[in-house]
């Protein structure tokens, strides 16, 4: 590095903090964030007592895997009124399960088999941008194009049906729609849910949609609580209507 004057070097720390603050915008969010998060920690602590925090500190006893959006529009923990220790989550795009991502295996393994988690909410939203760009995944770079290639597959095998909906919106939700059943089904096969079953252990496996419209989460009554249910009890509805998975 070579040797500049102090007074050089004080103009350039100014316009690189100016450059900084052009570049992320003043204030800066993780300067607000941990305001925030400062009022918000004193505040409960001042409802609830030092124990709101303290007493989870022995280990988390969570009743419901919920697996869900990336999308910021969708806050589960928000939509959900839940609090700390309520739920174990995952987000990714477009809610996926897909077996051989250790990312979202792990969690699953973690949840069914450490937390001993008995009921899983796999959780699809309107306005879905992993699912909009699945009907048209051209551009797209290729970790995202391989991420959500199974949803581009369920379009494609359903397309007949899907194209003859009359709008866009339409099409979309109803592939929003039959992903999250989709997943059911996948999620219903793995390995750590059969084991479960297997040795007798509750789970049900659910298929929500959570509208960003008007904020309600909404049941697709496609829910399995044992093997084979979803192949059995749901999938012969789908065929009728010439729709497969
Ligand atoms: C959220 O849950 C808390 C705790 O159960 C409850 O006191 C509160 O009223 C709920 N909030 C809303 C908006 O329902
Ligand atoms: C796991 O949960 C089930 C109920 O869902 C309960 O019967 C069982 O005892 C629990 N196992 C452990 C090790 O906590
Ligand atoms: C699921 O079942 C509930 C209760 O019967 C019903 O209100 C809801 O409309 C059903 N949802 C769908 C998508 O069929
Ligand atoms: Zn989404």
């Amino acid at each position: 590095m070579r040797y500049s004057s102090p007074r050089v070097a004080m103009t350039s720390l100014f316009s690189a903090i100016a450059l900084i603050h052009t570049v992320v915008g003043t204030p800066n969010i993780i300067d607000t964030v941990i305001k925030e998060d400062k009022t918000w920690s004193t505040g409960q602590v001042s409802k609830f007592g030092v124990e709101y925090f303290t007493s989870h500190l022995g280990g988390q006893k969570p009743d419901l895997l919920y697996i869900g959006c990336s999308d910021s529009r969708v806050p589960s923990d928000i939509f959900m009124n839940v609090t700390l220790g309520e739920v174990f989550t995952h987000r990714n795009i477009g809610n996926s399960i897909i077996s051989r991502d250790p990312n979202t295996m792990s969690v699953i393994d973690y949840a069914l088999n450490h937390l001993n988690v008995s009921t899983i909410a796999i959780t699809g939203h309107s306005q879905c941008g992993g699912v909009k760009a699945s009907m048209n995944p051209g551009e797209l770079e290729d970790s995202i194009k391989t991420f959500i290639k199974p949803i581009t597959k369920l379009y494609r095998k359903n397309k007949k049906y899907i194209d003859s909906l009359p709008t866009d919106q339409e099409r979309q939700q109803f592939l929003v729609e039959l992903n999250v059943k989709r997943l059911v089904r996948v999620a219903s096969k793995l390995q750590s849910v059969k084991d479960r079953w297997r040795k007798g252990l509750p789970l049900a496996i659910y298929g929500l949609v959570y509208k960003l419209e008007d904020g309600s989460l909404n049941n697709l009554n496609v829910t399995v609580t044992k093997r084979n249910q979803f192949d059995r009890k749901h999938l012969p509805a789908l065929w009728a209507k010439g729709l497969t998975l």
